[in-house]
Parts: structure tokens; sequence; C-alpha cells
């Protein structure tokens, strides 16, 4: 996709004060993305849940950019109601390094303000919410302003491609229910440079899946993702991991059009350990795993057992766990194992999630 357009331009004295306002979720891959090239590719195609309750509202104001501000984007960024200085400056850089796609950026006054739905100390990885929603506001604004983009087609594609520009994953929570990223044989349209919708293939038995997110551990992470994604080019399983990768996203797919629920659930929970496995076998090695994830991981897993009860985990580049699971054993789920394995869980924090209908205008 071309993202550079010098012809998106304003005539300043028509434009007034306005603001636009998207709600966007985050998303849980199922098929990691781990490790990447050039502008923030992927080396192997992944596919993600869209969530519902873990989302991030972003509201971007404009209004006329006075003419001794000499900043090349002008801007104010607010966190939970709050002046924060030190993500304006990210958000500002990020801005100015999408000058040659929206002109305009540099034109304007910009006030961001934004917040999420959970705590942002809670462990959950916000980027993914944060970035789709902000590049959501500004492909709407490009609509507004030059009428370019329309609905549907053009206008996810580049939302999902800016998203993408500033987090990775965040490319796919563009989209309801689910979303492939990257490009592969049998999913039309697929790209490395955006994300496209897999949702109206999904089994019934997937909508409304369930995430429930345990929260081992919400303290702030030793290795960064970025750190991690970069030390993938020195790891000697990253070839045959990029192999795997797409090797289980062809067994996944025809896993997640026909309900497989034993079959997804092998081949997601092998993918969490795999992700995990990565880090441990980094030069310097590292690990995101605490005593409680693991104690979840043998909990869930036994549970299972004795139960039948088609219910699994997979986990993000952190400790905490999400354990997935269809409508139908909801109660047992959440009256019984969640009940038990709050006790791993700091303060007994656990965020109830589910495969839901992607971002929102407000
Ligand atoms: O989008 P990033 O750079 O935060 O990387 C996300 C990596 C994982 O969450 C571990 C996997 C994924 O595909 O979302």
């Amino acid at each position: 996709m071309i993202l550079e357009n010098p012809q998106l331009v304003l005539t300043l004295d028509e434009i007034e004060d306005g603001h636009v306002h998207w709600r966007s979720p985050s998303n849980i891959a199922l098929i990691k993305y781990w490790g990447k090239h050039g502008q923030q590719l992927p080396q192997n195609p992944s596919v993600s849940f869209t969530l519902t309750n873990a989302f991030t509202e972003t509201r971007l104001e404009y209004e006329a950019k006075s003419s001794d501000d000499l900043r090349p984007v002008a801007l104010d960024f607010y966190f939970e109601n709050e002046l924060n200085p030190a993500f304006g400056a990210k958000t500002q850089l990020f801005l100015e390094s999408l000058l040659p796609v929206f002109p305009f950026l540099g034109q304007l006054k910009w006030t961001v303000k934004t917040v999420n739905s959970f705590p942002h100390s809670a462990g959950i990885a916000s980027s993914a919410s944060a970035m789709s929603a902000l590049a959501l506001c500004l492909c709407s604004l490009e609509d507004r302003f030059f009428g370019t983009l329309g609905e549907g087609g053009d206008f996810d594609k580049k939302a999902s491609t800016i998203a993408r520009l500033g987090s990775g994953s965040a490319c796919r929570s563009v989209f309801e229910h689910a979303a492939v990223w990257g490009k592969m044989a049998g999913i039309a349209g697929s790209s490395d440079e955006f994300a496209v919708p897999f949702g109206e293939e999904l089994h019934p038995v997937f909508q409304g899946f369930h995430d429930d997110i345990l929260l081992v551990s919400t303290g702030e992470k030793p290795v960064s993702s970025r750190a991690g994604h970069a030390l993938m080019d020195g790891n000697p399983f990253a070839a045959p991991r990029y192999e795997q990768a797409r090797n289980r996203m062809k067994q996944l797919i025809p896993a997640l059009k026909s309900g497989d629920l034993p079959l997804f659930g092998k081949i997601i929970e092998d993918e969490a350990l795999t992700l995990h496995a990565l880090m441990m076998a980094s030069d310097p090695s590292y690990l995101l795993l605490k005593p409680g994830s693991l104690a979840i991981i043998e909990r869930v897993r036994n549970w299972r057992a004795e139960t039948g009860h088609p219910v699994f985990f997979t986990i993000d580049a952190g400790p905490n766990i999400h354990l997935l699971y269809p409508e139908e054993i909801f109660t047992d789920v959440r009256g019984g194992l969640i009940e038990e394995l709050k006790t791993f869980c700091e303060d007994g924090l656990t965020i109830a999630d589910f495969v839901g209908e992607g971002p929102e205008e407000v």
C-alpha cells in the first residue's frame, strides 16, 4: 500500500476546531508474531482474537496552530486525564514520522486524550489498543478532511497499516472477532503490511469465546517486547521457529473454521510455551514467566483432564495467563477453576474479556 500522499494538505481558513474519538480493543495472538524485519514487518504470519473489555479510548482534538509554534507536529498528550510529557514525546515522534503520510499533521495544533479501560499497571499490553485507536483517529481525520478513504476496504487497510507502524500487533485490533496478519497462502488479500479480517471465517463456537486474563504480576517487565523482537535476530532457533509458526498457521486456520477445539487448544498452548522458550533461548536469556504462571498452567491442564472441559491457556510477552474457553462451560470455569486460580494472581486480579466486535467510533 502506498502511504505517502503529499496532496493531503489543508486549506486552513476552511477548517474549524474539532475532534475525532475512537475506542479500540486489545487482541490476543493465537499464533504469535515474535521477530521482525524492515519497518515493523513480521517474520511469520499470526492470527488473533479481538477482545472487548480491554480497550483504549483516544480523542484527538485539533485547533489552529500558532505561527510561533515551530514544532513539526504540535501536540499535548493527556493520559488518564493528566498531562503526560513522556507519552507526549513518544507520540510526537511517531506522528512526525507520519508527516509524509498525513502532511496535515504539521498544519494544526493537536491535543490527544487517551484512557484505558484497565489499570495502566495491569501488565496488559496496551500498545495494541492504544496504537489502533490512534491510527483509526488519523484515518477518520483524513477521510473527514479529504474524503479519500470511505467505508470499509481502504479505510481499514490504511488504519491497520498505520497501527502496525506504531506497534506491530496493533494492526490486528482494527477488525472484529479475529484477524490474520502476514502473507499466507489461502488467506485472500493477506499481507505483511496490514492485517485482514478473519471474523467471518470463524466457527460459531468462537463467537463470544471467553478470555479471562489472570494477572499474575502487574509489575513492569524486565525485557520489553521491542528488545525481545530484536533478540530473535541472534536466536539460533529463529529460522526453524518461523517455519514452525507458518506450519502451525496452516493447522490452526482450518481448526478455527471447523471449530475443532482440541486441535485449537493444542496449537495455542504449544505456541504460548514456544514464545517463552524462545525468550529462554535468547542471548542473553531471560524469563518473563513467574512461579504463579507455571502453577496456573499446571492446574489448567489437570482441571481439563479431570473435567474433560475445553479450557486452554495462552500467554503474551509477560507473566499473565489468558484462559480461553467457550460459553457452554462458563459456569464451571467462573464458579470453580477461576476462583482457584485467583490465589496465584496479584491481589486476586482478573479481567473478564471475550471475543468482540472490534473498534468503534465514539
Ligand atoms: O506488537 P508488539 O511489538 O508489542 O509484539 C507483540 C508480541 C506478542 O504479543 C508476544 C505476540 C503477538 O503476536 O501479539
